[in-house]
């Protein structure tokens, strides 16, 4: 890695479409080289979160976000986005260069076709987005976001659209490689999160709020079975069952 991992600091972080406000004085902290897990119900807003760090949010949202070691928070993320994003007339392997090429970088061929290998798509390098399934996709996608190597990752249901398998190894792929690095990662699956994250908050309400850090046993990548993670999945589902009341 290029650069040491910092915490990333939302003070009073507000944002309101059409003036319905999603959430405001809110506070989070992303701490340095660690994953935050994002738990909540469709719609709560955890993308809007996501995208104030990576100042994506139109407007001019409240708040503010630094980085722990006084350094600029732009052009450190890496930034997967919940809709994959590719470019439907690049291949596989172009969309996984697709940064370097924009930066005017040698692009690392090599480099990309070993991870579109590990993530499974050693034959699909040369295919193009509508000739790939969603779970494809979404490999690529993630290969894209590794291929960038930033010290903040931002990632929104990586693994929402791969089978129960492919998601575990996805999983684990994805904690060795960002191992070290500040992540945060929206997710609908309790057990993901928990398996994943040093912290997992609920984000619930509106204007929504955060719940405090919850800190899984251990530390990750959990094996799935753990029944102290089983236990606590079960308390999340109530919590975001509550919610949906
Ligand atoms: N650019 C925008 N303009 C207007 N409304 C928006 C915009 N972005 C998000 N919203 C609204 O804000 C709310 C929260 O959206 P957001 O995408 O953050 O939810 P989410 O928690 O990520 O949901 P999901 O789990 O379904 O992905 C929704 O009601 C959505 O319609
Ligand atoms: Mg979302």
């Amino acid at each position: 890695m290029r650069d040491s991992a910092p915490d990333i600091r939302l003070e009073r972080a507000g944002v309101a479409f059409d003036g319905q406000t999603l959430f405001r004085g809110l506070d989070l902290v992303l701490e340095g080289g660690r994953w935050t897990c994002l738990l909540g119900p469709s719609g709560v807003g955890k993308s809007t979160l996501l995208r104030l760090v990576a100042d994506l949010v139109p407007g001019a949202p409240d708040g503010r976000v630094t980085a722990g070691d006084g350094g600029p928070v732009a052009g450190r993320v890496a930034f997967m986005a919940q809709q994959d994003l590719l470019l439907p007339w690049l291949d596989a392997r172009g969309n996984v260069l697709l940064g370097q090429r924009l930066r005017g970088e040698k692009p690392d061929t090599a480099r990309a076709e070993t991870l579109l290998a590990d993530l499974g798509l050693a034959q699909a390098t040369q295919l193009r987005p509508a000739a790939m399934s969603g779970g494809m996709r979404q490999r690529v996608a993630l290969a894209r976001t590794l291929m960038e190597d930033r010290p903040i990752v931002l990632m929104d249901e990586p693994f929402a659209a791969v089978d129960a398998v492919t998601r575990l190894r996805l999983q684990a792929l994805a904690a060795e490689r960002l191992a070290g690095r500040t992540v945060l990662l929206v997710t609908h699956d309790p057990l993901e999160a928990l398996r994943l994250g040093h912290v997992v908050h609920v984000m619930t309400g509106r204007p929504a709020r955060l719940s405090d850090p919850i800190r899984p046993p251990g530390t990750p990548l959990r094996p799935v079975d753990d029944p102290a993670l089983l236990a606590l999945q079960g308390e999340l589902l109530r919590r975001l069952a509550e919610d949906a009341e």
